[in-house]
Order: structure tokens, then sequence, then C-alpha cells
């Protein structure tokens, strides 16, 4: 590909998150403040062909990898026709959705039929009431079973992201672990992130160093994988599991040299990293009648005025950002 997508300090981009709504089913208190979030009117939310089209452009620039997010992408209701058509574009290695798994036990098989082969599972408790007091609506046993669905169907590994919070989930990193004992899951423990309305604080920050120590007291033979520079996590077996687990250290370890990712928010602007305030319209142009090298110029610019870093102990307050149900992470 000669048209890669290079920003000013090196980093080629080939993995596009694309949220395709910004309505989720459930009401994360550390994505969404409780009065909810100003939604995008319907009509100004990319159209599943204004959504092909833009992620036409960005495969045939280098891209191999696209993560569907939200809100909650499964809920978009041409879902499965937008996981067909991506899953066709010609380049395209890798169709991943990161969900929480609510809706998606019975919809499961007909999106890996349409070509979804990567899936990772947002789950922060095992116990139910802690589930209700942080998603704000029941369902635990939905995700779970969503889990284990998604095992049997042979995604390997199913991913499960868990975002630790002091005094939330702190107590359960070890019954996470044991969810990797005999099943295919890498669970991924997650440090706590600042987004606009999420109610960050440092004290609800649970450091890798610190996740590492309570996994590495219980558990022998936690034994660091290399893994690939543009790794959000940092992986690790144990003796004697059969799935992995891993560490997403954004605050005290960030991973922004190796940062190979772009994003599509729903409203249609394109998003050069997770934090801080740059954003373009892609929508606009595309109503306005631009053609391709146009969009295509727009879009180099955009990754060329990338920042070097936003992640880490930053000030959350000098760096206005969206809150996280509009990113998709
Ligand atoms: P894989 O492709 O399976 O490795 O997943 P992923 O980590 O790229 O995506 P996922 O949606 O599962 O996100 C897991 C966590 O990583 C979430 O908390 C995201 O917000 C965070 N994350 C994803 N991409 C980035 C990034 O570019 N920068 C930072 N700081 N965090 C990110
Ligand atoms: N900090 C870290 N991770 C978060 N996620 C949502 N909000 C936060 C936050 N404040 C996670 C979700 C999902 C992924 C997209 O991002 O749990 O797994
Ligand atoms: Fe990339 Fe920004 Fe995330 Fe750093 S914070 S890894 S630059 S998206």
């Amino acid at each position: 590909v000669s048209n890669m997508l290079v920003d000013s300090f090196g980093r080629i981009h080939t993995y596009l998150r694309i949220s395709l709504t910004e309505r989720c089913n459930l009401r994360c208190q550390y994505c969404m403040p409780a009065e909810g979030v100003e939604l995008t009117p319907s009509p100004l939310v990319m159209s599943q062909s204004e959504i092909i089209r833009v992620a036409n452009l960005f495969v045939s620039s280098g891209v191999n990898k696209i993560r569907l997010t939200g809100g909650e992408p499964s809920i978009r209701k041409d879902i499965e026709e937008i996981c067909s058509q991506l899953s066709n574009l010609k380049g395209l290695k890798t169709l991943a959705m990161t969900t929480n798994g609510l809706a998606l036990t019975r919809k499961l098989p007909k999106l890996k039929d349409c070509g979804l082969n990567s899936l990772n599972i947002s789950l922060d408790t095992l116990v139910p009431a802690k589930f209700e007091f942080m998603t704000r609506r029941k369902g635990h046993e939905r995700v779970m079973e969503s889990i284990y669905r998604a095992v049997d169907l042979g995604y390997n590994p199913v991913k499960v992201n868990c975002v630790v919070m002091r005094g939330f989930n702190d107590d359960e990193i070890c019954e996470f672990v044991e969810l990797t004992k005999d099943k295919p899951i890498n669970v991924r423990f997650i440090e706590f992130m600042p987004f606009d309305g999420n109610v960050w604080n440092v004290k609800k920050l649970v450091s890798y160093a610190e996740m590492l120590d309570i996994v590495g007291k219980r558990f022998t033979g936690l034994q660091r994988i290399k893994d690939h520079p543009t790794e959000t996590a940092k992986n690790f077996t144990i003796d004697g599991h059969q799935g992995t687990v891993s560490f997403i250290t954004s605050m005290t370890n960030h991973f922004c040299s190796g940062c190979n990712r772009l994003r599509l928010l729903a409203d249609g602007n394109l998003k050069v990293c997770l934090f801080g305030p740059s954003e373009v319209s892609l929508r606009d142009p595309i109503r306005n009648g631009a053609d391709d090298n146009e969009l295509r110029q727009i879009i180099s610019a955009a990754v060329k005025r990338k920042k070097a870093s936003h992640a880490g102990m930053f000030d959350i307050a000098k760096t206005p950002n969206r809150p996280m149900i509009h990113i998709g992470g």
C-alpha cells in the first residue's frame, strides 16, 4: 500500500475503531453520567453506506483491522449487514467488536456468519448485585451467557474487559483470573481512565503494579508473553491455565509510542486519539459531495496532527474530551 496513514512520529495506522451508535442498553457509571448524554440526532448519525464508504477508504490506505464499538454496537439495527459488508473489504484481516454482551447471545451465530472474527466482552464484576449497581440495569447472567456462548462458537480467545476500580471490584481480581483456568478466555484488567462525566478520581485507580502483585501472589508461573508493539495489553500466561491474563495500563504505563489506532465516531467525526479534542468531520464533506481524493486529504491531514501522547496521568481538566459512551474506548 503506497498511501499508508503515517503520522508525524512515524506511527502507521492500521487499526480503525468505528463507533456505530451512541446508544447503549446499559448505563455504566464509569462510561456515562447518571443523567445520560446528549445524543446526536439520528439524521446526523453515519448511515450504513457512509460507514462502508469511509471504511473502504481506510482499508485501501492500509487499515487491516476494524473494531466495532458504540455505545453498544450490537443494538444497531443493521449490524449484520454492516458486518457482512465490512468483512468483504479486500485487505481487511480482522473484524472485531467490543460489546457489553447483554443482548448478544442470540445474535452471535449470525454475526459470526457475517464475518465477525474477534470478540471482546466487557464485564466488571462477577456479583449480580454489583453489576446492577455499576450498570444501573439488570443482566449479569445474560452477559455471562454471551461469554460462554462465544467460547462455544470458537472465538479464541474470548477477551473479557474488566475495568478495575478501587472499592468496587479490586477484591474480585483473582476470581476473574479463575475464568481463564479451563477456557480459552483472555481476562484483561484495565486501569480506570478519566472521561467527561465519569467521576474518575486517582484513589479509584488500581495501578498495573498493584494488580500484578495481587495476581502474582495467588497464582504461580505468571509469565509475560512477548506482545506486538501496537498492542494495548500486556499479556501473561499462568501455569496450568488454558486462558491468559492481561493488563491495559493507559494511566501508569501508557503505550502511545506504538499507537496504530484511529476512531470514526457515530456522528462521522474522525478522532485521532482516545484523549484530547482533536476531531474532524468526515460526514459533512461526504454530504457536501466530496470525492474520495478530498476525503483522503482530510484524513491524512488529521493523522498528521496527531500528538505524540495524551495518555498517562494527564490533567483531565486541561484536556477536554467527550464522554466515553461517545467514543467507544
Ligand atoms: P484488541 O484489539 O483485542 O487488542 O482490543 P483493544 O484493546 O484494542 O480494544 P478494546 O475495545 O477491547 O479496549 C480495551 C481497553 O483499551 C479499553 O479501556 C479502551 O479504552 C482501551 N484502549 C483501546 N484503544 C486505546 C488507545 O488507543 N489508547 C488508550 N490509552 N487506550 C485504548
Ligand atoms: N476506563 C477504562 N476503560 C473503560 N471502558 C469504558 N470506560 C472506561 C474507563 N473509564 C472500557 C469498557 C469497554 C472498552 C471499550 O472500554 O469497559 O470494555
Ligand atoms: Fe494512541 Fe492516544 Fe491511545 Fe496514546 S492515548 S495509545 S496516542 S489513542
